[in-house]
């Protein structure tokens, strides 16, 4: 399907499956206030990280080609199994013929950044959904930037049902949540950085951080994503001004509109403008 892409200024697109994201827009938000934004979560086809690659590619490429529809010119896959399985297809595949001079980020290459930096034992752990860990996206990346670095990955399938089905602080959170940490950790001693490697999970960080020991930095991807980001612009002023300056977001789910209002509100403490979309023609 042939695109007519929009060729004015446009609010920068977020992806996501579901609304893990929201994560992540909430910090960039906090980092870059006066931009407009379109969030985009798949929920209806959410989880994405028992897929396999070629549907994740396929789904992510669908939510790619909708938003730079939508006018974004800048888009963040605010997901770490889409930035795994489809990220490079699309740089290198789909965007020279899509259009050149727009952009796809993801979110791993800027946390493999931070967590370089600021590991002692140079012994990492990374938390993420079946998809991405079995990827080995978080290895491979790491061992381009800081070939010393130990990397031990530990796939934690149940925790973002937990959090689509609003049962984060729920009692039954504990038992998966204390079972994952406990797993990874038993693999490697010498951990002292845990990166939460999937979107959905700083919303169980209460309870992460009841299980993690003490010593051990647990990163969040929001903050350090939103960093990158606003330093991405400022060093490629030509993106940044095809990025329009409201302040304003709109949120495109593929699930009713109303559920994710309630959902989302939920997490962003704030009532939003949702719009359903349908992206399976694309
Ligand atoms: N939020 C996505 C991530 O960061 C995964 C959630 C899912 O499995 O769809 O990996």
């Amino acid at each position: 399907m042939s695109l007519a892409l929009p060729t004015q200024p446009g609010p920068i697109g977020i992806f996501d499956s579901g609304y893990g994201g929201l994560t992540i827009l909430n910090e960039i938000q906090k980092a870059l206030p006066g931009y407009d934004y379109i969030y985009l979560g798949d929920n209806a086809r959410t989880p994405y990280g028992t897929r396999s690659f070629d549907i994740v590619y396929e789904f992510t490429l669908q939510a790619v080609r909708r938003l730079f529809e939508l006018g974004c010119h800048l888009v963040i896959l605010a997901c770490n199994t889409a930035s795994a399985k489809a990220l490079r297809s699309i740089q290198t595949r789909d965007l020279p013929q899509l259009d050149p001079a727009r952009r796809v980020l993801g979110v791993i290459r800027p946390t493999i950044e931070y967590v370089g930096h600021l590991t002692q034992s140079r012994h990492i752990g990374v938390l993420g959904t079946t998809g991405t860990i079995k990827s080995e996206s978080y290895v491979l990346e790491l061992h381009k930037l800081f070939p010393d670095i130990q990397v031990i990955g530990q796939a934690c399938p149940m925790w973002v049902p937990l959090v689509e089905y609003n049962e984060a602080h729920g009692d039954g959170a504990d038992y998966f949540v204390q079972k994952y940490i406990h797993t990874l950790l038993k693999q490697d001693d010498r951990i002292d950085t845990v990166i939460l490697g999937c979107t959905h999970y700083p919303l169980l960080l209460p309870k992460i951080k009841q299980y993690m020991p003490a010593d051990i930095a647990i990163v969040a991807q929001g903050e350090l994503v939103a960093q990158s980001l606003k330093d991405y612009l400022r060093r490629h002023p030509e993106m940044d001004t095809r990025c329009t300056r409201g302040a304003h977001c709109t949120y495109y789910t593929t699930e009713s509109e109303e559920k994710f209002a309630e959902s989302a509100s939920t997490f962003l403490k704030q009532n939003i403008e949702v719009h359903h979309i349908d992206l399976n023609e694309y």
